[in-house]
């Protein structure tokens, strides 16, 4: 590459381009995706962690047994990690210019994990654990979708998968010491 060829696009054609569409807000002409596909998978995304939050408060607050503190303690905090996923997926659906669907009507359906109330603890733990595993799979979906095509819904993504992968891993253990 010649050291002379100017870095991305010409800097006057760039500084001219962002005075166009200002009403897009972040969205420039170099986004690759397409917004409303995007906003539309972000708020599956959303439901899916608006029943997370659900399914683990439900949890939380029917938990019976003997060792029943430690894993009530697990569902709430899990259920307060899936409320800040939602605040997040919110609000990047605001910066591409859509709208959060929190109408619980559709919700279940909208959402890619389901909503299991289970009978025991360990039923609870089973529900969440197949949940978060659900949630691997759809976010791992996702992220492969969003590429190069929209990289900052990409990265919130990832960075919301981690943790999932982390919930998966909390229940998978929490299940093991019940059974032991
Ligand atoms: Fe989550
Ligand atoms: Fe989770």
């Amino acid at each position: 590459m010649n050291a002379k060829t100017p870095f991305l696009s010409d800097i006057q054609e760039l500084r001219r381009r962002a005075r166009l569409n200002m009403e897009k807000g972040p969205i420039t002409e170099s986004y690759k995706g397409n917004v409303e596909q995007v906003v539309d998978i972000l708020n599956q995304a959303l439901a899916t962690e608006l029943v997370c939050v659900l399914r683990y408060k439900r949890h939380f607050y029917m938990a019976r047994g003997i060792n029943k503190d430690a894993v009530a303690a697990e569902f709430l905090q899990h259920a307060t990690e899936e409320q800040g996923h939602a605040d997040l997926i919110a609000e990047r659906i605001t910066q591409l210019g859509g709208a959060p669907d929190f109408s619980p009507q559709g919700l279940a359906t909208r959402s890619h994990s389901e909503y299991v109330e289970g009978d025991s603890l360990v039923d609870m733990i089973r529900e969440n654990l197949v949940a978060e595993r659900i949630a691997i799979e759809s976010y791992t979906e996702i992220i492969r979708y969003f590429g190069d095509k929209d990289p900052t819904s990409r990265r919130l993504m990832e960075q919301i998968l981690a943790v999932e992968e982390e919930h998966a891993n909390d229940m998978a253990d929490l299940l093991e010491q019940q059974s032991a």
